[in-house]
């Protein structure tokens, strides 16, 4: 049985994207059963809409500052859909160690960054302060300590000297798009975690070309 996933968002959702369009496979061993975002004015919503995929939004804004509220009524809506697995996408909320812990093993993020490089924001920029040689994007569980927890995927692609913050996020973006999907296929296979290790090292071979 296909794993019914929900992706959290708060923006335009590329990831969301390369999530959905991977799950129209048939073989593929998760379907997108939700998306929720805490911006109603998130683009990513359209783009789920059009796909005919449930949408929901949660605005936290409108709980007062009461994070573990906000979570509830994320945690409700999870729920009411039976989700089996969550994945952050551009999700740009802190989440409380209560939710973490409720989804613990059947939550992932997406981080652009060789974690444990970089964690935060601002990565690309700070890559390049530190005059990386090599730079990219992790799939990981999550876990309350934020940008941290078991590595499921990881890619790299080589820093250019003339790269700028922003021709090294697309370069990067791209990568993200592809080791998302790959890294929820792995956990929604439920392969064991050698087997993460292996996508993982596997991820950081140089490129074959
Ligand atoms: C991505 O770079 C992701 O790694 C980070 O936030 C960004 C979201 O982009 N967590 P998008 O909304 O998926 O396009």
């Amino acid at each position: 049985m296909k794993k019914r996933v929900a992706i959290l968002i708060s923006g335009r959702g590329s990831n969301m994207t390369a999530l959905i369009e991977a799950a129209e496979a048939k073989d593929y061993p998760a379907e997108i059963a939700l998306v929720v975002s805490n911006r109603p004015d998130a683009a990513g919503l359209d783009r789920a809409r059009s796909s005919g995929i449930p949408t929901a939004v949660v605005d936290h804004t409108l709980f007062g500052g009461d994070r573990e509220a906000f979570e509830r009524a994320l945690d409700q809506e999870l729920c009411q859909r039976r989700i089996d697995l969550v994945c952050l996408a551009g999700f740009m909320r802190l989440l409380t160690p209560w939710f973490v812990n409720r989804w613990s093993g059947r939550m992932l993020n997406i981080h652009p960054s060789l974690l444990p490089q970089f964690k935060g924001l601002h990565t690309h920029r700070r890559a390049l302060e530190a005059g990386a040689k090599r730079h990219g994007a992790t799939v990981h569980f999550v876990v309350p300590e934020m940008d941290a927890g078991p590595i499921v995927a990881q890619d790299s692609v080589a820093v250019h000297a003339d790269d700028t913050e922003e021709t090294l996020a697309a370069r990067v973006l791209e990568l993200e798009h592809h080791i998302y999907p790959r890294a929820l296929r792995a956990v929604a296979l439920e392969r064991d975690s050698e087997t993460w290790k292996a996508v993982s090292r596997e991820d950081h071979a140089p490129p074959k070309s």
